[in-house]
Formats: C-alpha cells, structure tokens, sequence
C-alpha cells in the first residue's frame, strides 16, 4: 500500500482525531525506522517515550515469540504466572508494595483516581471530615478518559467535553503559596507529573514537591504521581521523582513498560490498597500474560541501562547548550536524563525545524507550540546525539536567516490554538 492510498482511505474511514505527519513507516530496528520508500529516520521520539529499547530489540522479540507460543490471553478471572512476577520487580524499584495492572497510561491514571476517593472514604469513616477534593496543576497532562481529563490542567484539551468530573481544582505550577491557599482537609489526593512531558518538559520543583509531600503526609491525603512519560529509568533514575528523595502514595506508569506492547500499572502502598475490595475496578485485557511476560524482561534490560541514560543525557544537554549559545532563536533547554526540550522563541520556527528534521531523517516533535521534545530510545549513542545537534544547528541557522533577524529576542511569540 503506497502512502497516498493509505491518506485516502483514513480520510474516509477513521474518526478524524490525528494531523498525521505524512510518512508511511513499515519497520525499525534499533534505534533506526524505515519508510515505505526506503528511507531511514533516526528515531529520537521513540513512539513518544514507549519504544526505550529501540525497535525489534532481539530479547524482546525472543519473549514475545516464545509466549505467544504458549498464552496470551486468560482474563482477569484466573491466575497467570507473571502478574506478581512483574509486581515484584515494579515494588522493588518504586518503595511501594503493590500493583494493578491496565493498558494504557489513562487507565492507569483513572484507576489512581479512582483509589484515592476509595481510600479516602474508607479512611475518613470513623468521623473525619469527608476528604474528596483533588488537587491538580495548570499546564498538566494526565490522559483523555474523563477522570484523566477532569485532572488535566490545560483548557484546550478538556473544553469540547465539559461537564468534566467534579471535584477537581488546579494549583498554580510551582506555586508554594497557591498550593497552600487550596490544601486544606477536604483535600484527597494532590495530583503531579514529576516532569510536566505534554506541557513542555517541565519538572517540578523541589520545594513544591516536597511541600506536597509534607501537606499530604499530615492530613491522610495522598500523593498521587504520573510518571507514564518521565518514569521508567527516562530519567536516569527508575523514576524521576526519586531525584527529589520522596516517595509517592500512589504512582503510575506505562509508556516504555512493556516496550511497545500496551502496558499500564499504578502503584501503591499496603495502606492505600486497603481501599480496594473484588469488583470495585478491573479489567479484561489488563496485564495479560503476553504484555507482562515482555515488561519483566524490559525491566531487567533496564537494570543496565540507567547508568547510559544518565551519561548520554549529561552529553545531550551539554550539547543542547553549546547550540544555545550559537542560536537566539533558543530560549531555553530543559529536562534530565533522555527527557529533554529546547524552548524557541516562536511556534513557526518550532514548526519549521520539526518538519526539516523529519526531512533529514530524524524524528523529533513539538509540544506545547514553541517546545521541541527528544524522548530517544535508552540505547542512542553519542553519534547519534551529534547527528540531532548537527541538524539542529543547520535547521535554526537557516530559519535566522530567513528571517534576517538572528539575535535574541527579535521573533514573535505566538501562540497556536492546537498542537500535534
Ligand atoms: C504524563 C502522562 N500521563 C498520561 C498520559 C496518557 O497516556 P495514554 O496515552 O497511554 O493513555 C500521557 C500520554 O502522553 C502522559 O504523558
């Protein structure tokens, strides 16, 4: 099927939800895609965070072969032998004690929902104040189910679908004393990304979080944190907000968990999961001996990794801002480990770049309009690196010079309703 033929027949049939970028990918291998013409791309998205091993990772496949061979779906009404297995790994390397298992990074998140007025209720029966309010942040991004939503901190994505889910207020990012004005006993849950991801790569402070952690801990609330796109070893770390020396209540994740197969899981404590009874959530397809039995080898692929992640991030970043210091058009540069984005000065330029690198052959995106994001597999090397600078360098050169306006702070900024 050739590429115009596959544009035409999604434009009849399917629910017009995407702005697709107009390639036709057919296979990858490594940290490599290729289309349907035969051109290669370096993929520094990975699926946006999924694909941390790279494409067709040969311990992957061999799990993915084998199992398939022997079973791939049970349902959630009997036991398989890899559940607890991958429970285990996960509790050991967040400092909590359980898991539920789903498929998608807005379940997992619905679910962190839904456990926390649960707990809430049966916590605050022996005469406390009721505790059902949520905390969340502006700018965040937790899904597209209505619970996801209803959390999400950004007008654009929630407006087509009010009412959204009551109960819900939003914290100023980073806002110590915003944060203080809205906790109060009512409160439930405060909602996080540790590194906002859709919002344009932004973490969260450490006196926030750590203020979070302490407002929780005192009242019964929980601390509910997404890291469906900064966890997993993105940073460095298992997960990011074991930079900031917290753990969380709650925790979910999805991603990269079951490299490229679909995964999720929130994470909680023996506490917490006191709040959950048979029949009060599941799932049909959720944690399926398939997808688990290929997460279980993604994570102790990962126990070697971490170390690489750290050392190629420090590179990337150190090479982000040597660019920075060459081009106006970059405002700033942000992230850890392989979590990272340059902030330009104008969405047009933002625009232009991502689309000249998709035609040199380097997949990049941009979030939050003017934020180019690199989410690149665990395994890149520094060449790879250099090929993403080198592109970088000769896409912002040229759009200065189109604009013959090369210094700081010449280029509008302007802000588009949508992005991609
Ligand atoms: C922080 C965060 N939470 C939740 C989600 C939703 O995950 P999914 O698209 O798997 O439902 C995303 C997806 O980008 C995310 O980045």
């Amino acid at each position: 099927m050739s590429l115009a033929s596959v544009i035409r027949a999604e434009k009849k049939l399917l629910l017009p939800t995407y702005d697709r970028q107009k390639v036709l990918f057919t296979r990858g291998r490594g940290v490599y895609l290729w289309d349907s013409n035969g051109k290669r791309y370096l993929d520094f998205l990975s699926g946006i965070g999924v694909n941390a091993l790279g494409h067709a990772h040969p311990a992957i496949q061999k799990v993915l072969k084998r199992q398939a061979g022997k079973l791939i779906h049970t349902s959630n009404l009997f036991y398989h032998e890899y559940q607890a297995e991958l429970a285990k790994r996960l509790a050991k390397i967040s400092g909590l004690d359980r898991a539920f298992f789903c498929n998608s990074g807005t379940e997992a998140w619905e679910g962190a929902l839904k456990l926390a007025r649960a707990y809430a209720r049966v916590n605050n029966s022996n005469g406390h104040k009721a505790k059902w309010r949520l905390l969340a942040l502006e700018n965040s991004f937790h899904g597209r189910t209505f619970g996801s939503l209803a959390t999400t901190g950004q007008e654009k994505y929630r407006h087509p679908f009010a009412p959204l889910v009551p109960g819900v207020n939003f914290v100023a990012f980073n806002d110590l004393v915003d944060l203080k004005r809205q906790f109060d006993g009512s409160v439930c849950a405060v909602c996080l990304e540790t590194i906002q991801g859709e919002g344009g790569i932004k973490p969260v402070s450490r006196e926030f979080l750590q203020l979070a952690r302490e407002l929780t801990e005192k009242s019964g609330a929980l601390l509910m944190i997404d890291e469906i796109q900064c966890g997993l070893g993105r940073t460095g770390k298992y997960f990011a907000y074991q930079h900031y020396g917290i753990t969380p209540d709650i925790v979910t994740v999805a991603k990269p968990l079951a490299a490229g197969l679909p995964l999720g899981a929130l994470l909680t404590t023996d506490r917490v999961a006191s709040g959950m009874h048979p029949g009060m959530h599941g799932t049909t397809f959720g944690g399926g001996p398939l997808a688990c039995a290929v997460a279980i080898e993604f994570l102790r692929i990962l126990d070697g990794l971490l170390g690489h992640v750290t050392k190629l991030g420090q590179y990337f970043v150190a090479e982000l801002q040597n660019l920075r210091s060459k081009h106006a058009a970059m405002q700033d540069v942000r992230g850890i480990g392989l979590m990272l984005a340059i902030e330009l000065d104008s969405a047009d330029v933002a625009k232009a770049v991502v689309s000249e690198l998709l035609q040199q052959g380097i997949l990049i995106n941009r979030t939050h309009d003017t934020v180019l994001r690199f989410l690149p597999p665990y395994i890149i090397e520094k060449k790879h690196v250099d090929e993403v600078i080198r592109a970088l360098d000769r896409s912002l050169g040229k759009s200065e010079n189109h604009n013959h306006r090369g210094h700081r702070g010449t280029h509008t900024k302007h802000r588009e309703k949508r992005v991609g």
